[in-house]
């Protein structure tokens, strides 16, 4: 590692939706802190008056928080990050010691989300938790999408992560998606919505013409969502 290189650690959408040119990127964790879904969002995954939920980090003795750590180039990603991450999601920078899976520590900075954030929302019951989940979407898509990609993420690229608080809702989201019949892949923004939906059915649209997420530019309609046959 070169010793002016800037690294960011991502433990949330960042795992899976970096959205920035980077130059290295190592899979690893940091100590000290647990995930909590406890961090409101009115940008991306919610709205103001009905915020979503989304990651941040919580002082937590010796616990580690696994994620990706990102070499940043140039001076273009940094402040795209400051603007989604500070702007937009009301998170603030701190530096922390970064744990690679192979080689020494380094320090690498992070976007964590205190009481003080005025999207703070704090601790809730699990099930509390999902059910806000399954209930928000915001600019960048459905809130379920932002937990099911973080899990599935950790699933396939991080399976010696232990985050009970992240899996736990993982399954409370898959099973309250079930339960209400809701159409998974439209809310993962993998399918536009059937042309033969009801009227009932929200127009999210699909992830690879997201072209403006993390951007706040798009609309969507807050309208409820089911699978008709598909
Ligand atoms: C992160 O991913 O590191 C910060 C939280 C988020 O943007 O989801």
């Amino acid at each position: 590692m070169a010793s002016h290189s800037l690294w960011v650690f991502g433990y949330g959408s960042l795992c899976w939706y970096p959205g920035f040119e980077y130059r290295s990127s190592r899979i690893g964790h940091i100590k000290g802190f647990s995930r909590r879904f406890w961090q409101g969002n009115t940008t991306h995954r919610g709205v103001p008056g009905k915020p979503g939920r989304v990651a941040t980090l919580v002082e937590d003795g010796e616990t580690f928080t696994h994620g990706v750590a990102y070499e940043l180039v140039g001076e273009a990603a940094l402040s795209y990050l400051n603007g989604r991450e500070v702007t937009l999601g009301g998170y603030t920078t701190l530096f922390t010691e970064f744990y690679p899976r192979e080689g020494a520590a380094f320090p690498a900075l992070l976007y964590v989300a205190t009481p003080s954030s005025q999207h703070w929302l704090g601790n809730a019951p699990l099930h509390q938790i999902a059910d806000q989940v399954v209930s928000s979407r915001g600019a960048s898509g459905h809130n379920v999408e932002y937990v099911l990609r973080l899990a599935e993420f950790m699933h396939e690229h991080v399976p010696e992560c232990r985050d009970e608080h992240l899996f736990q809702l993982e399954q409370l989201v898959r099973l309250r998606v079930k339960e209400a019949r809701l159409c998974l892949r439209t809310l993962m923004g993998e399918r536009a919505p059937s042309p033969v939906s009801s009227s009932e059915d929200e127009e999210v649209a699909p992830a690879a013409q997201r072209t403006t997420s993390f951007q706040f530019t798009s609309a969507v309609p807050a309208k409820k969502l089911r699978c008709l046959g598909v």
